[in-house]
């Protein structure tokens, strides 16, 4: 029995991070959440007041910058500089920066380095948005999930909620639209269904079924 890699993109707010979790923890592998990277580096330049259009400077913080991703119960801790941010990471500021560092070509070359090394023995599920293109491109799984805005702007919404969060459905489809076209027109590795990808539209599927299409897809190619 092989160990191998799967590779799960798609756009904002479509369930990757929820069904790779469920997925890695069933076949005891590693789960990588790669947008905790870019936001964890976009925390750090917010706090220390870095132009978000300056590559140069942004690239230079990243260099003296230490992101590790800690398995844990409830999934994944994120330490930045070995202080957990896993909460801080997904505040508004973040979430409205990170495609602006994500675009930069030097950003997004590191962060793949970092990546390919957590993959590079397989045994793991790593969620993004150019992983089947370009961090994973020999994965043996590949999907593409995709749902509507709507369906996806409706499930934050009950999720925060569920956590007790103050939430604005209209604003997190502006979000949601917003982030996806940044992340689908920029010009390095944008946001694309690789070639040889599965692509799942979860739009009216529960996570559990997603979740178990992707497990049997492991199955059969493991
Ligand atoms: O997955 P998540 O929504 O946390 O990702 C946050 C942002 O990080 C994305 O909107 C995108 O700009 C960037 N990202 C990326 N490439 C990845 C993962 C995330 O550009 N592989």
């Amino acid at each position: 029995e092989k160990k191998i890699s799967v590779a799960i993109d798609g756009p904002a707010a479509a369930g990757k991070s929820t069904v790779a979790k469920i997925v890695a923890e069933k076949f005891n592998y590693i789960y990588v959440d790669t947008g905790a990277m870019y936001r964890a580096l976009t925390f750090k330049a917010l706090n220390q007041k870095i132009r978000l259009n300056d590559e140069q400077a942004l690239f230079g913080v990243l260099l003296d910058t230490e992101i590790e991703l800690r398995p844990s119960e409830n999934g994944q801790l994120v330490f930045l500089d070995n202080e957990d941010v896993t909460a801080q990471i997904r505040n508004n500021e973040v979430t409205g920066s990170v495609s602006e560092v994500a675009k930069h070509r030097s950003i997004r070359e590191e962060m793949v380095r970092r990546q390919q090394i957590f993959g590079e023995n397989g045994g793991v599920v790593m969620d993004g948005r150019d992983i089947g293109t370009h961090v994973l491109p020999n994965a043996e799984v590949k999907v593409f999930l995709i749902a509507s805005v709507d369906e996806r702007a409706q499930r934050r919404h009950q999720e925060n909620f569920s956590k007790g969060f103050p939430s604005d459905i209209e604003k997190l489809r502006e979000e949601i639209a917003t982030r996806d076209k940044l992340d689908s027109e920029r010009e390095v590795s944008p946001l694309k269904k690789a070639k040889d990808a599965i692509e799942i539209d979860t739009t009216s599927l529960s996570i559990h079924e997603v979740a178990e299409s992707i497990m049997s897809l492991i199955e059969e190619r493991k």
